[in-house]
């Protein structure tokens, strides 16, 4: 088991010398989705560069930035700038916005994505309510970083993600006349996008979007016992299922697209907080 707040000290220790208040709410933002930090109230910025042994974000769209911003007369704490495990980055690094979220008392937690669909009814453009996630592949290192047997961590999976904001999400949608669509998120290491026979067995087995993110956040947030939310925007037809080659740059021209509708539905699910 990795002791995080050992490692993570230092940063936690710089971060609350600055806090202007402390947030209830943690949005993590994903490929391209960045922009909608400038779409609230911004109290107060810290560079992730200025913090000591932050681990530095190499993607394009991922500035690192974490926000101390209010909305609706809530008070949030935006993270621009993701750490990703296909960056070489270890899971301990990659949930370390999500630790400061905890130790800096967030209650909820609203991670967001960029995804490739794979339901049929997806299309580039969409969003979706991560109902459920796939993470076979990443559970070893989930479970070493968190320090439970596979049993306890099975069992711990109560409310997950969370069944009130998922409900508060879907109602922001209705309120908004934002079409939700809703599905299960399967996590791929990355670095490189999927093969199309990857993409036919993900199908198979139930996946409705992949991504190479967000799942051990989910389920290290849980475990630090906050609520937990994730809307994927499905960026680009997940590999094989258009004949367009799949780049990063269709994911960030697809999330701009999408960034009022993105903006839209993240305020009302806020506001309903
Ligand atoms: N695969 C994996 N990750 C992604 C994709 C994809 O198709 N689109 C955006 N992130």
């Amino acid at each position: 088991m990795i002791n995080i707040n050992a490692k993570y000290r230092n940063i936690i220790e710089a971060i609350k010398d600055e806090i202007p208040f402390e947030p209830e709410i943690c949005i993590i933002l994903g490929s391209g989705l960045g922009d909608f930090a400038n779409k609230v109230e911004t109290i107060k910025s810290i560079s992730t560069s200025s913090l000591p042994s932050y681990p530095l974000s190499t993607v394009q769209g991922h500035n690192g930035n974490l926000h101390f911003s209010k909305y609706a007369n809530k008070k949030l704490f935006i993270v621009q700038g993701r750490i990703h495990f296909y960056e070489g980055y270890k899971i301990s690094d990659c949930v370390l916005p999500v630790h400061l979220a905890a130790k800096l008392n967030c209650k909820k937690i609203l991670l967001t994505n960029a995804a490739g669909g794979i339901n049929p009814n997806f299309a580039p453009g969409d969003l979706m309510l991560i109902r459920s996630f796939v993470a076979l592949n990443i559970k070893k290192e989930i479970t070493n970083l968190i320090g439970l047997s596979s049993l306890e961590l099975r069992n711990s999976m109560i409310d997950f993600p969370s069944e009130e904001l998922n409900n508060l999400i879907i109602k922001a949608a209705l309120e908004e006349k934002i079409n939700l669509c809703e599905g299960t998120y399967w996590f791929t290491k990355g670095p490189s996008y999927e093969t199309p026979a990857e993409i036919r067995m993900i199908a198979k087995y139930g996946g409705d979007a992949v991504g190479m993110s967000t799942v051990h956040e989910a389920f290290y947030a849980h475990y630090m016992k906050l609520k937990v939310a994730a809307i994927s925007c499905i960026t680009n037809f997940a590999a094989g299922l258009s004949p367009n080659k799949l780049s990063h740059q269709e994911v960030m021209d697809t999330a701009e697209k999408v960034k009022n509708k993105f903006e839209k539905l993240i305020k009302k699910s806020i506001e309903l907080m």
